[in-house]
């Protein structure tokens, strides 16, 4: 028996007519997504890939999951493949306000330390899984409520690996979920009602360069890391340890040399190889790049707001 691509069917040890999820299929399937989409499913969220999949496999007519994962990697349109993927594996679960307290470090303990020192560097800011937009623009609401956004030079860069997400961040129009930890004065100032939803306003939208980019992907990663301030939140929790310390290894290689990484509230490097230190900024928890804390304490002004463990 040969394979949809007219090799011996057992090349990986398992059979073309293998129906369902096999235990083979699974784990040939979860290591190339792990590999190329940095998410992972470990044996407990078998059912959970199973459920996100099955779609995929049925809507190509195929039988077998071993199929889809051929199509994965052999398929002359595989990249296509893969953005689909990409977007059916996307857990959008995000909003504005979320965890604040980093929203507000940034804008009150970060920026205004970043430009009295220099003054005339623009503040580079990345929100590396930006998810349909809520991150980066709370960021500039924050940003724009302690009067820096217009009166300081400041980039905000906003990516995330699914086209389908990056879609609705370019759209600017959100719903009630979203707003369901924004002050209700910061959605009259910033957004106008819009059908059943609320536009951002364009100022604020515009002052946010959207792009596709793949964590796992060094070559797309490197450009954007080169940036004083990492959001990279609730993405890892999704990323085996090895990924985290991989990924983490190139926004380092990258970063400015004061390089803050603000993480998800369950997610943590204490455990693995970085070249980060936690710290405590205005009760938020931040990791320094370590030889930016060696090299630029925090100034006498704000001592007591910032804390490194
Ligand atoms: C739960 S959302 C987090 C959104 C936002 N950062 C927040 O904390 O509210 C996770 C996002 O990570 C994105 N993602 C997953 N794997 C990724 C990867 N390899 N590269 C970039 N983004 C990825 C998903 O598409 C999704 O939009």
């Amino acid at each position: 028996m040969r394979d949809p691509y007219g090799r011996p069917a057992d090349s990986f040890g398992y059979s073309a007519d293998v129906l369902g999820f096999s235990q083979g299929a699974f784990t040939l399937l979860r290591d190339i997504i792990a590999q190329r989409l940095g998410v992972f499913y470990g044996d407990d969220k078998r059912d959970l890939l199973t459920d996100k999949l099955a779609g995929l496999v049925a809507a190509r007519g195929m039988t077998s999951f071993l199929d889809y994962y051929y199509l994965l990697r052999y398929d002359t349109d595989a990249e296509r493949h893969w953005s689909e993927l990409m977007d059916r594996l996307s857990v959008p679960e995000t909003f504005f306000w979320r965890q604040p307290e980093q929203i507000l470090a940034l804008a009150n303990v970060v920026a205004p330390r970043h430009f009295e020192q220099r003054p005339h560097e623009p503040l580079r800011i990345w929100s590396a899984a930006c998810c349909s937009g809520e991150e980066p623009l709370s960021i500039a609401i924050a940003l724009a409520e302690a009067g820096l956004l217009d009166r300081r030079p400041i980039e905000i860069v906003a990516s995330d690996a699914s086209e389908a997400m990056l879609e609705r961040a370019r759209r600017g129009v959100y719903y009630e979920r979203s707003f369901r930890n924004l002050p209700a004065h910061l959605r009259e100032r910033y957004f106008t009602p819009e059908g059943q939803g609320w536009r951002v306003q364009r100022r604020l939208h515009e002052r946010i360069h959207w792009s596709t980019a793949n964590l796992v992907e060094p070559a797309a990663v490197r450009p954007l890391a080169d940036a004083h301030v990492i959001f990279c939140r609730n993405v890892f929790i999704y990323f085996a340890d090895q990924t985290i310390t991989d990924v983490v290894r190139v926004f380092g290689g990258s970063m400015r040399d004061d390089g803050y990484l603000f993480l998800g509230a369950s997610e943590s490097l204490t455990r693995l190889p970085t070249e980060f230190d936690l710290a405590e900024i205005a009760g938020a928890f931040v990791y320094v790049k370590k030889s930016a804390a060696r090299v630029a304490p925090a100034p006498a002004a704000d001592a007591g707001a910032y804390r490194r463990f």
